[in-house]
């Protein structure tokens, strides 16, 4: 079996990692602070000090990071380490643009992948998770599966594209969900009653989010996300739930919070 190399073990990195692991998978795993990967190492992961170092063995490596400068830190670090004949498979939200600047920095020697996922850490933690997968997949969708339900979207970086279409409707949704019970509230309508209401209505699924619990995606990811988003394309409407956004990640306490506490926020605000 090919060994992997498996990079960033936050809130969704950690619960892929440990799926891969359970499976009888070989891995090498690295995180930037490092005691993240100790559960990981207890079950059986060889611990990496450096980046370079994860990947030196590796005939596949997985990047599961926060942004594009996260993924472009790595790389810096890792790129020169790979060797000819490896797949890398990108399944961080990060958008098209950041996977094709990796693809040109790769050239022909490495394969890439763009996987990044739907569905949070519940999802991750039970090997169900979305994943949009871009670009020549063999020889690493026995790996994906282990992870969830693979969608091939086309070539490399649509996967990611079409990750930050989902994301920015998602977002948003939850911003307006946030925004109808805060006018529900000024007219005085019952919160649970008018909760109950739009769960039942066309935008059920981003109540459902607003009101999760039991995952977690930090709201400042949120912000990356749409500022990704709104970069790319004229969106006044997710400009608006971005600032909602970037409101609620100026606050300490709300930064690394679920995106349900910025929707309360916004609710209040
Ligand atoms: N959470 C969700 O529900 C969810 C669902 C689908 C997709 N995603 C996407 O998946 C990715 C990971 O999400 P997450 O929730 O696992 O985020 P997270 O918990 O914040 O983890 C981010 C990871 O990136 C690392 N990192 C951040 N900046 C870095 C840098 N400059 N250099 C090296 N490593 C760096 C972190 O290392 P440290 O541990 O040292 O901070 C950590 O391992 C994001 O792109 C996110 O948008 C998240």
């Amino acid at each position: 079996m090919e060994h992997i190399a498996f990079m960033g073990l936050g809130h969704m990195g950690a619960p892929m990692a440990r799926r891969l692991l359970t499976a009888g998978h070989s891995l090498t795993v690295w995180n930037r602070t490092p005691a993240k990967a100790d559960p990981l190492v207890d079950l059986g992961a060889a611990l990496a000090t450096d980046p370079a170092g994860a990947v030196r063995q590796a005939d596949v490596v997985i990047t599961m990071l926060a942004d594009p400068a996260a993924l472009d830190t790595v790389a810096d670090a890792v790129v020169p380490a790979l060797r000819p004949g490896t797949r890398w498979i990108e399944m961080s939200t990060v958008g098209p643009d950041a996977v094709r600047k990796l693809a040109e920095r790769l050239g022909r020697a490495v394969v890439l992948v763009d996987a990044p996922v739907t569905g949070s850490t519940d999802k991750a933690a039970a090997g169900e998770l979305g994943i949009l997968a871009g670009g020549d997949t063999d020889g690493v969708e026995h790996i994906l599966g282990r992870l969830g339900r693979i969608t091939r979207t086309g070539p490399l970086g649509s996967g990611s594209a079409l990750k930050l279409v989902l994301n920015a409707a998602v977002i948003g949704g939850v911003a307006l969900v946030a925004e109808a019970l805060r006018l529900a509230d000024s007219l005085g309508v019952d919160g649970t009653t008018a909760r109950t209401a739009l769960a039942g209505s066309p935008i059920g699924g981003a109540v459902a989010r607003a009101f999760a619990d039991g995952v977690h995606f930090d709201t400042a990811l949120a912000v990356k996300d749409l500022a990704l988003a709104t970069e790319t394309a004229r969106l006044p409407a997710l400009e608006a739930a971005l600032d909602h956004y970037r409101q609620a990640a100026a606050d300490p306490a709300l930064a690394y919070a679920d995106i349900s506490a910025a929707a309360a926020r916004i609710r209040l605000a």
